[in-house]
């Protein structure tokens, strides 16, 4: 096992996004009503000529570029909740665009409780029917101690050793669907391949679940991955209660750190882009 690398500095979000329109702001719910209401995005609107726009250049730079995140300071006065919020509304996620389906855009992540699967390597949303492009992480409680990282591992790097030591079974990972709703009967199906390009899908129980279903190509892949997840290098993010993390769900994995519910952690997360249900 390889340690993550650290991850590059922070990226100040401007002083002036601390409003006071959001300063009240303290749980997932009031995030939810007030991303459901449009408060950020009016805010937004009212305030689009000053944004500074070297901010925006270098956010997509970071997200878009071979990273797959960015850490975002907080100015003093925002709260997590507010900023989760107002970033996911200024990258574009629209107030009809809220739902809570199958987990909801916005959520409440408690560590070391319920799905442990979030401890090991997995993209968000599997089961929706698009999953969300964007996660946006906030720390509700807890120390954000530095052996709290949230790890993240761009799958660009898996794709060159796939498709260079089995070819067969990388090109049957892009494409051979499997079903991703079988924790969840009372849905439509949904079938999908594992890797689809800009929308992979990797949940280990789901998989193993599977495993003697799965075509022989496919089978070789998933081990395959499997494996290489644990060769290749990452990064190790923290989220704090300064820092907000935004990472791209298209292209990285990530997890979770190993704690227990008494560590106390508990997060807002925020998913943009992606359909639960159509
Ligand atoms: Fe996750």
């Amino acid at each position: 096992m390889i340690d993550g690398d650290k991850s590059p500095d922070s990226l100040p979000i401007p002083a002036k996004w601390a409003t006071n329109d959001l300063a009240g702001l303290a749980s997932v719910p009031a995030a939810d009503k007030a991303l459901r209401s449009g408060v950020p995005h009016a805010w937004l609107a009212r305030n689009a000529g000053t944004i500074r726009s070297n901010f925006a250049a270098e956010f997509w730079r970071r997200v878009n570029g071979p990273h797959g995140h960015v850490v975002l300071e907080l100015p003093s006065g925002m709260s997590s909740v507010a900023a989760a919020a107002l970033i996911s509304a200024w990258m574009g996620l629209r107030p009809d665009q809220i739902h809570g389906d199958i987990g909801g855009s916005v959520s409440h992540v408690v560590s070391g409780v319920g799905h442990r699967h979030d401890q090991s390597w997995h993209t968000d949303s599997t089961p929706w029917h698009e999953p969300n492009r964007y996660s946006v992480l906030g720390l509700l409680s807890g120390s954000g101690t530095e052996d709290q990282s949230t790890d993240l591992l761009a799958l660009s790097s898996l794709r060159q050793r796939l498709a260079a030591s089995d070819p067969a079974a990388w090109a049957a990972l892009q494409t051979e669907p499997i079903e991703w709703r079988r924790s969840f009967p009372h849905l439509a199906d949904l079938r999908a391949p594992v890797l689809a390009p800009q929308q992979p899908r990797w949940v280990w129980p789901v998989l193993e679940d599977l495993i003697d279903k799965l075509s022989p190509e496919l089978r070789r892949g998933v081990g395959l991955v499997a494996r290489l997840v644990n060769e290749v290098t990452y990064h190790s993010p923290v989220v704090t209660p300064s820092k907000v993390l935004v990472f791209d769900n298209g292209r990285m994995l990530h997890r979770g750190p190993h704690l227990e519910e008494s560590s106390g952690r508990e997060l807002i997360r925020i998913k943009v882009a992606g359909k639960a249900i159509v």
